[in-house]
């Protein structure tokens, strides 16, 4: 067997045009921009429109990360999307980026795995790089949440966001690409953050789109304190099975899913401010699409360079979570 390290070849990004400010959402719901600044860090968030869904933002990212790879979409073998705002429950969307993008040979497929989603997919096209059971994969973590979103639930209108970021992945150095990685999940944290309807539990009908069951329901303060807790603890796990310290870290990139989280988990951890990327304000919470955006950020920015060691780490619900170390 093959023992053969994964990488990031190539990434891409892509939001919708949509933007709404909190001086906009201050208009629909009770909520104030110093309150949503204070206790989030976000500032404004992206907004696709009536006839935008996910998928379309995922191509265009999927296509910018192949291009920068300087590979052809027939060269990807494997496909995974990871998103808990699907275009439809069937077929995966995976599946339809897979023919938008034209990639002939691949297999397409979902995660759903939340906020974490994006880790998920890193972690298992990484085994199957290494084992030589595939060459290129592409990993995009791709979000419209903005359509599951309640206006009137002010604790979770003011977060979430959308938007897409994808990764091709390759064989790559034995010294670079990911190092070190770990995924985990509780289900009986469900509760905390979910959308009760529309599956096969609580299937759609007018009742439950009366009551908004569609929705997503968050107990924001409770996740909060488990958010922290879990980000730190699989970071220093994946940090030890590599046999590196957070002083070895060039770079901390969290899901954007509140400043204060990303200052919390950066505190816990014991690493600097500077040393922890947030572009929470500009973005909001993408879910699965927020990591995958900023490291693109920090690669065209130049704030991470190859060689780099970078700390990418996660948390959502389910609960899941997770934490991968990647060398540049
Ligand atoms: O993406 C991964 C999964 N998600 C997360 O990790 C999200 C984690 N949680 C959070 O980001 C935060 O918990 C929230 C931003 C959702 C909420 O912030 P918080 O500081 O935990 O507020 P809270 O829920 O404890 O509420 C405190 C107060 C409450 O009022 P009372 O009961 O003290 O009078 C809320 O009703 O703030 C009120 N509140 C608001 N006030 C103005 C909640 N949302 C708002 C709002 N504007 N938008």
């Amino acid at each position: 067997m093959t023992n053969q390290n994964a990488g990031i070849i190539g990434m891409g990004h892509a939001f919708p045009s949509g933007i709404l400010t909190n001086a906009d959402l201050e208009k629909i719901v009770d909520t104030t921009d110093d309150w949503i600044t204070t206790r989030t860090g976000i500032r404004q968030r992206h907004k696709a429109a009536e006839n935008e869904y996910t998928s379309q933002f995922a191509v265009k990212a999927a296509n910018q990360a192949l291009e920068r790879a300087g590979l052809k979409a027939e060269a990807i073998e494997i496909i995974v999307c990871a998103t808990t705002t699907p275009d439809q429950i069937m077929p995966s969307t995976g599946a339809l980026i897979q023919a938008q993008i034209g990639a002939t040979n691949a297999a397409g497929m979902d995660i759903f795995a939340a906020c974490s989603g994006f880790l998920y997919g890193l972690t298992m096209v990484e085994s199957m790089i290494r084992t030589g059971q595939i060459k290129y994969a592409l990993v995009i973590g791709a979000e419209v949440l903005t359509k599951y979103v309640d206006y009137t639930d002010r604790s979770t209108c003011v977060i979430f966001s959308d938007g897409a970021g994808a990764a091709v992945l390759a064989p790559v150095a034995e010294d670079k690409g990911i190092l070190a990685t770990k995924i985990r999940s509780d289900g009986r944290y469900e509760e905390q953050l979910y959308a009760p309807g529309g599956g096969t539990k609580l299937g759609t009908s007018h009742a439950t789109i009366n009551d908004g069951m569609h929705f997503f329901k968050m107990k924001g303060n409770e996740l909060f304190k488990v958010a922290v807790r879990s980000m730190a603890e699989v970071s220093r796990e994946v940090l030890e099975k590599a046999g590196y310290t957070v002083d070895d870290l060039k770079f901390v990139i969290p899901h954007q899913a509140n400043q204060r989280i990303t200052d919390a988990v950066a505190q816990k951890l014991g690493v600097s401010d500077e040393k922890v990327y947030s572009n929470i304000a500009e973005h909001g919470n993408t879910s699965s699409a927020s990591i995958p955006i900023a490291i693109d950020e920090c690669l065209q920015s130049g704030k991470i360079k190859e060689g780099d060691l970078v700390l990418l780490t996660a948390f959502g619900g389910g609960a899941t979570w997770g934490s991968t170390l990647i060398r540049f």
